[in-house]
């Protein structure tokens, strides 16, 4: 390739940046596994806890395995009073995402590893994010309704705990079964935007809490993680089943984005898509109400025909979590507690065989020219 004509790839689209064992996506099957398991049969018979060990494991847990890692997580929820009170301090209406961005990195000031990049060291400080960046997210979400922070109850599982801190009591079954569902479905997707950021920060030999909090700074953007929020946002604007058709021509007639559709890597459907679906109708069942479902149903179905574009695993989820209560800014936090899972493991992965990623720009700018006198400037 001569230097006049570099190949370059905007936005990285097909570039294979490096190898990875965590997990696949294959866009000819529009399917993914991790570590080998498909991610629809993981979500129906495992749960997120289990998922959490395989990707940074390698394996499924056994009985044995699994018991000592919920301990592991379960004990290590509680934040500092120091952190709770930072938190308390955010501004009332600061961006949810800004506030366990923020937190995370006081986590990593607080953590006596923080500095420390050796891969046990990694594997125990990541043991710790997921364990308390639920307890974070609930208690920012609180303290910006002007609401105390409830304590983690190690007593109960990773997602009935996040019921908890949230709302002070953990729902029915199927509900929780529902979001756990959703927890191990957004936990890990290849060289996506964040992750990616996320081994970017490894490379230079940074520590995990930074490389998390880059992460999650670049999941908040709406074509990224953000597109959850921005879903229910766009429902709710819609308001009713009859509008749904008439308000996507409007959107295709100003050629804007419909948010929770298309993929970069899939372009012929999501594979997590079917079963999100599937528990955000079972959402609307037990809630008794049937409206968001019909409203996506009906502009999936027009976005297949007029665009050939199909849903990504955003579009189903953000009806569901609202369906389970939670309220819309809670949407992409909840991606970051699953996430973190998948982060770590990467983070692991390219600390394990480091090089530092540095690529080239092909420069497009002024020719090389002489620094003007003050009095020669425009
Ligand atoms: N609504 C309307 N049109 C869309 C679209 C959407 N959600 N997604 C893609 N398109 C259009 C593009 O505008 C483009 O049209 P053009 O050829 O006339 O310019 C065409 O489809 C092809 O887009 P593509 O190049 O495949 O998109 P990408 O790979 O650069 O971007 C996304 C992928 C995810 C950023 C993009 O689909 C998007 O912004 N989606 C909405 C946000 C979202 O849901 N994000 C969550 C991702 S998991």
């Amino acid at each position: 390739m001569s230097e006049a004509e570099p190949d370059i790839r905007k936005g990285l689209v097909g570039v294979v940046a490096d190898v990875s064992a965590v997990s696949k996506v294959m866009p000819e099957t529009n399917s993914l596994t991790y570590r080998g398991y498909p991610v629809q049969d993981l979500a129906e018979q495992c749960s997120f806890e289990e998922v959490a060990y395989l990707l940074w494991n390698g394996e499924l847990p056994n009985a044995a395995q699994l018991a000592s890692f919920r301990r592991e997580e379960s004990s290590q929820r509680a934040l500092t009073p120091a952190l709770l009170e930072v938190i308390r301090a955010f501004p009332r209406d600061a961006h949810p995402m800004d506030a366990i961005r923020t937190a995370v990195s006081f986590m990593g000031m607080e953590d006596p590893e923080a500095a420390d990049t050796s891969e046990p060291a990694t594997r125990r400080k990541a043991m710790r994010l997921l364990a308390k960046i639920p307890t974070a997210i609930a208690a920012a979400h609180r303290a910006s309704k002007g609401q105390d922070a409830i304590a983690p109850d190690p007593s109960l599982t990773f997602s009935e705990n996040f019921f908890h801190l949230v709302f002070g009591k953990v729902p029915q079954p199927e509900v929780v079964k529902a979001f756990d569902v959703s927890l191990t479905l957004y936990a890990e997707h290849g060289f996506n935007a964040s992750t990616f950021t996320a081994r970017t920060i490894t490379s230079t030999g940074a520590d995990l809490h930074g490389a998390v909090v880059g992460g999650i700074a670049a999941l908040k953007g709406p074509l990224h993680g953000g597109a959850n929020e921005a879903v229910m946002h766009m429902l709710s604007e819609i308001g009713e089943p009859a509008r749904a058709v008439e308000w996507l021509q409007s959107r295709f007639d100003h050629r804007a984005l419909v948010m929770g559709f298309g993929h970069r890597v899939y372009k012929h459907g999501d594979s997590r898509v079917p079963t999100m679906t599937q528990y955000a109708e079972k959402m609307a069942e037990v809630v008794g109400d049937r409206r968001w479902m019909e409203m996506s149903r009906l502009l999936a179905a027009e976005m297949l025909a007029k665009k050939n574009i199909h849903p990504n695993l955003d579009f189903p989820a953000g009806p569901a979590y609202h369906l389970m209560g939670f309220d819309i800014p809670l949407f992409t936090p909840i991606f970051v507690a699953a996430r973190i899972t998948g982060w770590s493991a990467h983070v692991i992965e390219q600390a394990a065989d480091n090089r530092l990623i540095r690529p080239l720009s092909h420069y497009t700018g002024a020719t090389q020219r002489a620094v003007p006198a003050m009095a020669d400037r425009r």
